[in-house]
């Protein structure tokens, strides 16, 4: 997903430097329109013209356009009035209703309209197919290089498939060539939206192929603390959609937290307390990456436990119970890839369940032997972890008397396996790491579970499960 662009290839690039761009940006300031005079195109213009840029902010209701041109607000929002009138008066805010205008005085255009929900849950793209359309009847006849960079909200491809054809059929030009084009998603939040422009938590810039418009775009955000990240268009839009899923999911987590623990007649908001304070598992990175099933002795039983407990309390748990579903949601999603594949030799890498342990208690790459042995496929397991010949007492006996179907399918090395499968499921990293030596030159399809190498994409002979 990730596109790091040099952006020194801006100056180097002739086309570019015969516009006279590298001078036009050297300034560090530049001529900027703001689409849409809403909760996040008036921070956005207010913000940027107190950056010292010359802002025009253009909306199709001449009320906000009169409003702001009289310096000022038109919504609530805390600091706002005093930055939009010191902004307004130095002459560095206007407002006009004349996209046109707007367009041919400026370098950038940043769109900031709304994409609400339709009935469905679908996304209302009419407002950006719209404003797309303006601006690229208004850079057919410009000759300066125009970025045209979105900031609302908008589904993965979204650029791809309608903002962009609309602005090159518009214009008649070609994207990233005649003009430009970023994603540049908005993060702040409503209430506290001055603050979190002047100190963003996150900057995402998206975009491909487009040197210039991304030197711009750093150099507008060249004073904040945080550093920008770079990625292509479409990670930038799925960006935006996971933090918002996030903070969604953290909110329900809380609040459902919260039901449970009064039921049990215990302070949530000292649970809670405690449970941020832990920046190891808690509040960290731990347990974000994209892969494969939980599983172990302690996550199912203990999410079982707080569901009977609400259960017993008249509490509904729908995220705790659809933690569960998503986990075998997960299972069967590396089950049908294993089917996909039309082979029915299989050979599993790991299958406690993580690395570096032989705990095989509610193991979800035990849960995909049970059920590819079920449907008949023939299997062979590797882990070096579960070896008949490493394993003693009650483990051993364990597997032996409670699993003997599993037992007899164990490999003592990864070489066997290697022979034997026409599928490698990988679910340990750890393990396929360090026997990839073993298994280089070996013709297999590879169905990995667990990211084995972040370069790899899904093709006939390696597919990820998410990604
Ligand atoms: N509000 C937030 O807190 C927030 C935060 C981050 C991202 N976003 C996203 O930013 C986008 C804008 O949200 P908002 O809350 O500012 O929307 P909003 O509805 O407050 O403002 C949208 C503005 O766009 C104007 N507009 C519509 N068509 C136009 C056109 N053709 N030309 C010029 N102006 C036009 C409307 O008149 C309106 O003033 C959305 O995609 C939203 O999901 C919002």
């Amino acid at each position: 997903m990730d596109t790091y662009v040099d952006s020194r290839e801006a100056w180097n690039n002739p086309t570019l430097a015969k516009k006279g761009e590298a001078r036009l940006d050297a300034a560090g300031k530049f001529r900027i329109s703001v689409f849409g005079i809403g909760y996040v195109g008036i921070v956005s213009a207010a913000c940027l013209a107190r950056d010292g840029h010359d802002v025009v902010a253009v909306d199709v209701n001449q009320d906000k356009v009169n409003l702001l041109n009289r310096g000022l607000p038109p919504i609530v929002e805390p600091k706002l009035a005093e930055r939009i009138r010191s902004v307004v008066r130095a002459g560095r805010l206007k407002a006009t209703t004349d996209s046109l205008a707007a367009v041919s005085s400026t370098d950038i255009s940043l769109v900031c309209v709304g994409t609400p929900s339709q009935d469905n849950g679908s996304l209302e793209t009419s407002f950006v197919s719209r404003v797309a359309q303006e601006i690229g009847e208004s850079i057919r006849n410009t000759t300066n290089f125009h970025s045209v960079v979105m900031r609302s909200t908008m589904l993965p491809g979204t650029m791809e498939n309608i903002v962009i054809p609309i602005l090159e059929r518009t214009s008649g030009k070609r994207a990233c060539q005649d003009f430009g084009v970023a994603y540049l998603p908005e993060f702040l939040r409503e209430g506290t939206a001055i603050a979190d422009h002047d100190d963003p938590g996150t900057i995402v810039i998206g975009v491909d192929n487009d040197p210039l418009t991304l030197r711009r775009l750093l150099k507008l955000h060249a004073h904040f603390s945080a550093k920008p990240c770079i990625l292509s268009i479409r990670g930038a839009e799925a960006v935006k959609y996971a933090n918002n899923a996030w903070h969604a999911t953290k909110i329900s987590f809380a609040n459902e937290m919260g039901l449970l623990c009064k039921a049990m007649g215990v302070d949530s908001h000292q649970v809670m307390n405690v449970l941020v304070a832990d920046k190891k598992l808690n509040i960290s990175p731990a347990y974000l990456k994209p892969g494969f099933a939980f599983g172990g002795s302690c996550l199912p039983k203990d999410i079982s436990a707080l569901r009977y407990a609400g259960r017993n309390a008249d509490i509904d748990t729908p995220l705790l119970d659809a933690v569960l579903q998503a986990n075998e949601n997960q299972i069967q999603s590396a089950f049908r890839l294993i089917t996909a594949t039309g082979k029915r030799r299989v050979g599993l890498i790991g299958l406690s369940f993580k690395p570096d342990t032989d705990d095989l208690r509610y193991s979800p790459m035990l849960e995909i032997a049970e059920r590819l042995i079920g449907r008949g496929y023939q299997l062979a397991i590797y882990d070096s972890n579960v070896r008949l010949s490493r394993l003693t007492g009650v483990n051993r006996d364990h597997l032996t008397s409670r699993l003997p179907h599993i037992a007899c399918l164990l490999r003592e090395k990864m070489s066997d396996l290697a022979s034997f499968a026409e599928v490698l499921v990988v679910g340990n990293r750890k393990e396929f790491l360090k026997n990839s030596s073993i298994l280089k030159g070996h013709d297999k399809i590879i169905i990995d579970l667990v990211r084995i190498a972040p370069e790899r994409q899904t093709g006939s002979d390696y597919r990820g499960i998410c990604w």
